[in-house]
């Protein structure tokens, strides 16, 4: 395993007619717990398997463990990748991006950041890490104030808190290197009680390098609760709303009030006008009972003046709500005519993987996908 890195750092440097080539800096800055506690250095849904569970181990020991080190190695041109790395998921090999790192310097724009330091551990072949990640993101803990239909969260039983605290004790830990705390990726920040606090009491002026990606619901965050956080910087806001009107939003955000989130809303835009947060952005996960409001949910992004509005399409089988796997081919349609839309395409509008939906046409295959799944339905 160790061998790519080997002899990655053998190889001539700054030679802009071979540049020395990575396929992802994320294992080597961005740790990320996901649900029942397994870690990966990217988003879960990218990565194939775990580096470790914090089930049994600290971050601390994960971060530098045997498994994170050979994911690092597998990185180096020439390394085994594919056997971490899901093509159909990840969008830097879905893209096929690579990183030439003799060319890049930690201002490069980049959606996740890297100091000089591990640029330099990263150039030199390294596979253990002198400082701790740049970017933590947790998503280990369920507890939520909706119970949405296209959501695993309700569902998990271990609702104890216990991944959680551990999860914030390694991130206390890091909080010399760690340059942005992503909190939650499940379950709702402002209803756990220990990452509400660690909000609240974050030390903003000990640690001035630390910004925080929020991922909401937006219910709870209302004046009262921005008292409480206004002194954290805030990088990413991001509110998931999954519609464009009221009745839609009921359908799916089980237990939410339309009318109090609209209000919310306007004063985290006001916020974001003021400059207290960096990025503001709304997030609509696409599938069948909201896909028919993909236009208006564009336009509310714009009207809010939000920095993007992002779709994606729904992940798993929620039976008839799953359009995109069961080749719902009407959906299907009527969600092509969506993106076509000209707002769709106007800058701010972000339709990450539903691109190759745009101008979809369903093959035979595609039919005989749509029937099986309608006739599995009505039989069940
Ligand atoms: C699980 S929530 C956690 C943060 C917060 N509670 C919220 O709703 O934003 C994070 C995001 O996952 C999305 N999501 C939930 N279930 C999904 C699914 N089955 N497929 C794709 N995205 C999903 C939500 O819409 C939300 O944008
Ligand atoms: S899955 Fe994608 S983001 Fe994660 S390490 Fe591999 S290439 Fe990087
Ligand atoms: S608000 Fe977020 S965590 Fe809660 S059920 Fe909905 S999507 Fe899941």
């Amino acid at each position: 395993m160790e061998e790519a890195a080997a002899q990655f750092a053998s190889l001539p440097r700054n030679n802009p007619q071979k540049p020395r080539r990575v396929r992802c800096l994320n294992p080597f800055r961005w740790l990320e717990v996901n649900e029942g506690g397994d870690v990966t250095p990217c988003c879960g849904s990218w990565f194939k398997g775990n580096l470790g569970s914090l089930k049994n181990q600290t971050l601390e020991e994960i971060w530098n463990g045997e498994r994170f080190r050979a994911a690092r190695a597998a990185m180096f041109d020439g390394g085994d990748w594919e056997q971490f790395c899901n093509a159909q998921t990840c969008p830097q090999i879905y893209n096929d991006t690579w990183v030439n790192v003799d060319f890049i310097s930690p201002q490069s724009p980049d959606i996740v950041p890297i100091t000089a330091e591990m640029l330099d551990e990263v150039r030199n072949g390294h596979t253990a890490m002198r400082g701790g990640p740049v970017q933590i993101g947790l998503s280990c803990d369920p507890r939520c104030n909706l119970r949405c239909i296209m959501c695993s969260a309700p569902a998990v039983k271990d609702r104890s808190g216990a991944l959680i605290k551990r999860a914030l004790d390694g991130v206390r830990q890091f909080l010399p290197s760690v340059r942005r705390i992503k909190l939650l990726g499940d379950g709702e920040v402002f209803v756990v009680p220990e990452a509400r606090d660690f909000l609240f009491q974050f030390d903003s002026k000990k640690y001035p390098h630390v910004e925080f990606l929020i991922h909401t619901n937006g219910l709870l965050l209302n004046e009262a609760m921005w008292a409480k956080i206004a002194h954290i910087k805030i990088d990413w806001l991001v509110v998931s709303i999954d519609a464009a009107t009221k009745e839609t939003y009921e359908k799916i955000r089980i237990g939410g009030d339309w009318d109090a989130l609209l209000r919310n809303l306007d004063f985290m835009a006001q916020k974001y006008s003021e400059g207290h947060i960096r990025n503001f952005h709304l997030s609509m996960t696409v599938m069948k009972t909201n896909h028919r409001e993909m236009g208006s949910f564009a336009e509310m992004g714009r009207r809010l003046g939000a920095t993007s509005t992002y779709f994606f399409p729904i992940i798993g089988d929620y039976g008839g709500e799953q359009i995109f796997d069961n080749r719902d081919i009407p959906a299907l349609r009527r969600v092509a005519e969506q993106l076509r839309l000209p707002i769709m395409s106007e800058a701010g509008i972000d339709i990450n993987a539903l691109e190759r939906w745009r101008n979809w046409q369903p093959t035979f295959s595609d039919y005989m996908r749509c029937f099986r799944n309608l006739f599995k339905r009505r039989r069940t």
